[in-house]
């Protein structure tokens, strides 16, 4: 009855090239957001189809049981029409002479059908509503599991607002399927089916004009699948527009608001917005053009088989009881196409969607974990740190030029190496690589001799551990957000932790101190702050290698001093590569480098590198002169 095809044509569900669907391309002063859905990931053929057995395949007991409760509740309703077929040509006539046996038989028999019916109905709704639930439980957290899991990179190019939409939308119209749409289609095929061998039965010749009359129909459902397929793909494309556009705004509402950006925002929502609509509008004119067709398509044979029936009662050859019940069955026959439409209304917009939800699990982090992990060599004694060796490595970004065009270093282990150079130079490039975030084009990046990409990801990350200028705070207290560093760590560590940082004096002065909420009211710090918060989780971690990436950018002279302090026990055996603008921070460091275009110009202790002629000495004077 319905094909099997779960995306587009072509096998992509994905329809931006399909004339007249709306693109997502939503030209010029569009937010970053916009680009990606251009070329939104591609499914392999089969995988939506795939993914859809997967999900069911762990409720397979209990798909069979409602299988066969509305297999029971289709012979419970169709026994109806053959009843009354009974009643009329077997019924009256004994009753007529005083037999009331199989009247009272039918009447019986009517209403233990209609009851086993509903019982059916309601054990069904039953059973498959647990399926639901469990499937789509089981659907999120795959979708959420699996974003978590994929690399940076991916992240960057797939919007949180697409995700977002993955696991909202997109779940909910799977869900649309599951609870109306199955449960339509396995009726609409039963009492296809069933109605069909009991006109057969009845009377051979009317059987065979309403089986013919399921041809133009099924043409017509191909017809409407192939339409349909497309511009639900492209309806699951400009909601997914809508709720990037609207998620990029909120976040970024003091900028939006500082430009004076909310009339360009509203113009540019507007536009998504309108293209939802139409996608949404074109959709349902598809389906009132296939309801329509079909209803012409089934009315005409009712009204053909009708005739053709009366005109062989006239003449004799056909009981008006047989007549009765056929014209009962039609009836039934061509009500569910209604239903039959919603249904594929549904499987088409949950294909669209499984479609892309299949695109997004079908990703692989571009920074897999090893399945052979090696162990690091056991630390000796008291350093905590470890060599940290670039071995020719050459480095771009999946969206750019080559950052990072051969590039070699070792720290030996225990040394603080500063990173210095102008903006887009390559240093917090080089910090990612090193934290393995992304891994290197060519070359390898060793840590004590072991390449990272053969490290258990675990062991990475508590080896290696970098502090950003973000500093990001999870909702949570903020002893909470310090104790991420090592979930295992006591009251007196985390707080030990801050003093070494000096971040226990501000936290002290919070509402409720270190179970002081980051996200409620009263709970608000400040940029700096929430630098020291990021210093202290640091500090817990005790990672052999720390990565500073502008971690004290936003922290006053004397905030930035004191961490400095720290900072010379903190950093005492580690390995640790400090980047920073301020020249201040570089003074602790035992080597200097400076960077340009990915390519390291200059080397040297800090006294050296002051000292001499190049670019650092020419940094550090003019630095020395802006402060008196
Ligand atoms: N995620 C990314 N995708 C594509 N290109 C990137 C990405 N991140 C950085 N780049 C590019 O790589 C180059 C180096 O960037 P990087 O962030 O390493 O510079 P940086 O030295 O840390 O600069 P800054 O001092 O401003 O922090 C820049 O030209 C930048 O445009
Ligand atoms: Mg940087």
């Amino acid at each position: 009855m319905t094909s099997t095809t779960t995306t587009g044509p072509g096998g992509r569900p994905d329809t931006h090239e399909e004339p007249g669907a709306p693109s997502d391309d939503v030209g010029p002063g569009s937010g970053t957001g916009d680009r990606f859905d251009r070329d939104d990931l591609p499914t392999a053929p089969g995988a939506t189809r795939a993914l859809l057995f997967s999900l069911l395949r762990a409720h397979r007991a209990r798909v069979l049981v409602a299988a066969l409760l509305l297999l029971v509740q289709q012979a419970a309703v169709q026994a109806g029409p053959l009843l009354v077929a009974y009643a009329i040509d077997r019924g009256v006539p004994a009753f007529r002479d005083a037999d009331h046996g199989p009247l009272i038989a039918v009447a019986v028999g009517y209403a233990l059908c209609s009851a086993a019916a509903g019982g059916m109905q309601y054990a069904f709704i039953a059973v498959s509503a647990r399926i639901n639930q469990d499937v789509l439980l089981d659907l999120r957290g795959r979708i959420f599991r699996h974003a978590q899991a994929l690399s940076v990179d991916f992240h960057e190019r797939y919007t949180s607002g697409r995700l977002i939409s993955r696991s909202t939308t997109d779940v909910e119209s799977l869900r649309e399927l599951l609870s109306e749409g199955l449960q339509e289609l396995i009726t609409v095929i039963l009492s296809f089916l069933s109605i069909s061998l009991m006109l057969l039965w009845l009377d051979p010749g009317l059987g065979a004009a309403a089986v013919l009359s399921f041809v133009p129909l099924y043409l017509l459902v191909r017809l409407y699948q192939r339409r349909a397929g497309v511009l639900y793909a492209a309806r699951s494309t400009a909601i997914a527009a809508v709720i990037v556009k609207f998620a990029e705004s909120m976040n970024g509402i003091r900028p939006v608001q500082a430009f004076r950006r909310e009339r360009v925002n509203d113009a540019h929502f507007e536009k998504l917005n309108h293209a939802h609509r139409w996608a949404n509008g074109s959709a349902t004119l598809e389906m009132a053009r296939y309801v329509v067709g079909s209803r012409l398509v089934a009315n005409t044979a009712v009204a053909g088989i009708v005739l053709w029936g009366a005109y062989r009662v006239a003449s004799g050859t056909l009981a008006l009881g047989v007549l009765a019940a056929a014209v009962l069955y039609l009836r039934r026959l061509y009500d569910p196409i209604d239903r039959l439409g919603m249904f594929l209304n549904s499987y088409q917009s949950a294909a669209a969607s499984l479609g892309k939800i299949a695109g997004l699990l079908a990703q692989t982090p571009s920074v897999p974990e090893t399945a052979d992990p090696k162990e690091l060599p056991a630390l000796p004694g008291e350093h905590p740190g470890r060599e940290v060796v670039f071995d020719s490595v050459r480095f771009a970004y999946r969206t750019g030029g080559e950052v990072l065009p051969r590039f070699d270093l070792t720290i030996p282990a225990g040394r603080t190496v500063a990173v210095v150079g102008s903006t887009g130079a390559g240093k917090s490039t080089l910090a990612k690589l090193l934290a393995r975030f992304y891994d290197p084009s060519e070359g390898r990046v060793l840590l004590d001799g072991t390449d990272l990409r053969d490290l258990a990801v675990p062991e990475l990350r508590r080896g290696v551990v970098m502090v950003t200028q973000e500093a990001f705070l999870f909702s949570g207290t903020v002893a909470e957000n310090i104790a991420i560093g090592r979930p295992d760590a006591t009251r007196e560590e985390i707080e030990q932790a801050a003093r070494a940082i000096g971040a226990h004096e501000f936290i002290a002065g919070l509402p409720e101190g270190y179970d002081t909420d980051v996200r409620k009211r009263g709970g608000r710090i400040s940029a700096g702050q929430r630098q020291l918060v990021a210093f202290a989780r640091a500090l817990l971690a005790n990672p052999s290698v720390l990565i500073l990436d502008e971690a004290t950018s936003s922290l006053d002279i004397p905030g930035e001093r004191a961490v400095q302090r720290a900072m010379d026990t903190v950093l005492h055996g580690r390995t640790a590569v400090v980047i920073a603008h301020r020249l201040s921070t570089v003074e602790i460091a035992d080597r200097v480098l400076v960077m340009e275009h990915g390519r390291i110009v200059e080397d040297g202790t800090p006294s050296e590198l002051i000292g001499g002629t190049g670019r650092f000495a020419g940094l550090h004077r003019a630095w020395r002169e802006s402060l008196t």
